[in-house]
């Protein structure tokens, strides 16, 4: 009970508002996050400029929405066009605001956006097989597994 009464309480606290260059810090900076990178795709530090060119590209020809929990930035959450009508997705929390529920949320709020914009879209999302949590996180969110990718280095 006291733990439904918490997410009531704390969803109505999380904003998800579409990013804009006052975000550009915000974003490399959990980029840059130590214990992201170590679960993340990108395990190098993005420098100023590269994240600048990242960011706007995003910005211009992608979908990139900065979640608030109160007035608070804790994450962001990110759809690259793959192909027409096909999205990847990418999101991260800060982690002491991982594991409160707070993406679950976060998801179904950027969704309503992304549908203003984008009606049928199919979203995909890559994760490492030793990440978890957010193995955990996608199918909890009602995405299902699909395919797995193999790989090997010769
Ligand atoms: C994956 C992520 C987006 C999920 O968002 P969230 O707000 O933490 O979502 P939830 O609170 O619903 O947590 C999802 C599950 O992961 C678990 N979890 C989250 N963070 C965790 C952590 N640091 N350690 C252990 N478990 C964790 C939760 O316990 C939860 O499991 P449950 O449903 O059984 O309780 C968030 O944890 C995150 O930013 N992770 C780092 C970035 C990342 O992996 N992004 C996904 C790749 S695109």
């Amino acid at each position: 009970m006291a733990k439904y009464f918490f997410k009531k309480i704390v969803s109505k606290k999380i904003f998800v508002k579409s990013s804009s260059l006052a975000d550009e810090t915000f974003v490399r900076d959990l980029r840059n996050n130590k214990k992201l990178r170590k679960i993340n795709f990108l395990k190098k530090k993005v420098s100023e400029k590269e994240h600048h060119g990242w960011f706007t590209g995003l910005l211009e020809k992608n979908y990139s929405y900065t979640i608030f929990l109160g007035g608070t930035k804790v994450g962001h959450i990110r759809f690259e066009r793959t192909k027409p009508g096909i999205f990847l997705i990418g999101l991260a929390f800060l982690p002491k605001y991982s594991g409160q529920g707070i993406g679950p949320v976060a998801l179904k709020k950027a969704f309503v956006e992304l549908r203003k914009k984008e009606p049928c879209a199919e979203i995909i999302a890559e994760v490492r097989i030793s990440n978890l949590p957010a193995q955990k996180f996608f199918l909890k969110v009602g995405f299902k597994p699909d395919y797995f990718v193999y790989k090997i280095k010769i």
